[in-house]
């Protein structure tokens, strides 16, 4: 049902539900090609110079989906209702398209999915996006082990994000390694480069060599132990969730320096982020009494990260890669005994709307 109004049109829905649309709002969504761009539905006019009081002249059904608009200026424009109810009910963008299913160390069947069938059909480079919106990571078996396949695999979603550090790095572990990474020693979860703006979004690991005992990777579902954070100690999710902590990283050619808190939410109150990088960060100096508060939560959500009932285990082999999304899940491994053989890894990042458009552009061209 529609009914013009004097602040816009209200619609309403079979369910019950109903909203009025301001007459500049559907003004200035028209897809009619007069304001937007066919192509990039980039407005082709200016409407901030629209007059204010542009009122909605007539209004009548268009078949059972839609509803055509004659507006106060002159312009004309049929609008969806699906698409109107979409506009009300997700008013912000998904990042990755997909239901968020937390999970812990009882998840059984780990996301694997084959190389050869990535390179060869989108539909299987959609249910590897798909692993990545619903999990937060992914595997691939059936790369090899040449050191450019890992270029070669990230071209499947889009340009990988260079650093100051270049395109790829090598993460090899070797005797008197110079940074922690390098060494044999065990690495607690974790995000990476939470001191970077914007933070790598998605970490792609491709294991070349992987034959000394221990070395395994490790993988911990962040927003899964938010949640469980939330409940069990919603004082302490709240501090995490307000308390702004500084990241840094300096070395002669390079300080990288961002902020931001360890639990994320956007506008609606929806949890986007996780950061914990415990080699790296500095609470912003408060109270004693706010600190106390903080270095307390901070302890329950590390117990909770790296707690074993939460963190999954698994042996890269030469020639798999993992990606996980860096906004969600913690990364980490286990102990490498050096004597015992090699470990080499390559991995790169990519920003985020490089895979999001990767996975809208395929759904759109599959649906
Ligand atoms: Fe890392």
């Amino acid at each position: 049902m529609i009914k013009i109004r004097d602040d816009g049109l209200e619609v309403v829905w079979s369910d019950g539900k109903s909203f009025v649309f301001h007459p500049l709002w559907l003004r200035e969504r028209s897809f009619d090609a007069s304001n937007k761009d066919p192509a990039t539905g980039h407005r082709v006019q200016e409407v901030a110079f629209l007059p204010l009081n542009l009122s909605i002249a007539r209004a009548k059904l268009d078949g059972n989906d839609g509803v055509s608009i004659d507006f106060s200026d002159g312009h004309s424009c049929r609008y969806d209702f699906d698409d109107l109810r979409h506009c009300v009910d997700c008013p912000l963008p998904d990042d990755l398209v997909g239901e968020k299913v937390l999970w812990d160390a009882s998840l059984n069947a780990l996301p694997w999915h084959q190389y050869d069938e990535l390179k060869s059909s989108p539909f299987h480079l959609l249910e590897l996006l798909d692993s990545l919106a619903t999990l937060g990571f992914a595997l691939v078996r059936g790369m090899g082990s040449h050191e450019n396949e890992l270029a070669a695999f990230a071209a499947l979603f889009g340009p990988i994000r260079e650093t100051n550090w270049g395109r790829i790095a090598d993460v090899k572990s070797i005797a008197n390694g110079y940074c922690l990474s390098m060494t044999g020693r065990a690495l607690e979860p974790h995000v990476d480069n939470p001191y970077r703006l914007p933070g790598p979004g998605y970490i792609f690991l491709h294991c070349l060599e992987n034959s000394a005992e221990g070395g395994e990777s490790i993988i911990v579902d962040g927003f899964n132990a938010a949640a469980k954070l939330a409940v069990h100690d919603p004082a302490a999710y709240d501090t995490l969730s307000r308390a702004l902590v500084t990241f840094r990283y300096a070395d002669n050619d390079a300080i990288l320096e961002h902020h931001g808190t360890l639990i994320e939410h956007d506008v609606n109150g929806r949890l986007v982020r996780v950061r914990f990088h415990n080699r790296a960060d500095q609470v912003v100096a408060k109270r004693p009494a706010e600190l106390a508060a903080y270095y307390r939560a901070r302890r329950e959500f590390a117990e909770l990260l790296w707690s074993d009932r939460l963190t999954v285990r698994f042996k890269l082999r030469a020639g798999e890669t993992y990606i996980v999304d860096n906004y969600r899940i913690l990364h980490g491994r286990t102990e490498i005994k050096l004597a015992t053989g090699n470990r080499h890894l390559r991995q790169c990042y990519m920003d985020r709307d490089i895979v999001s458009s990767r996975q809208k552009i395929l759904l759109r061209s599959l649906q």
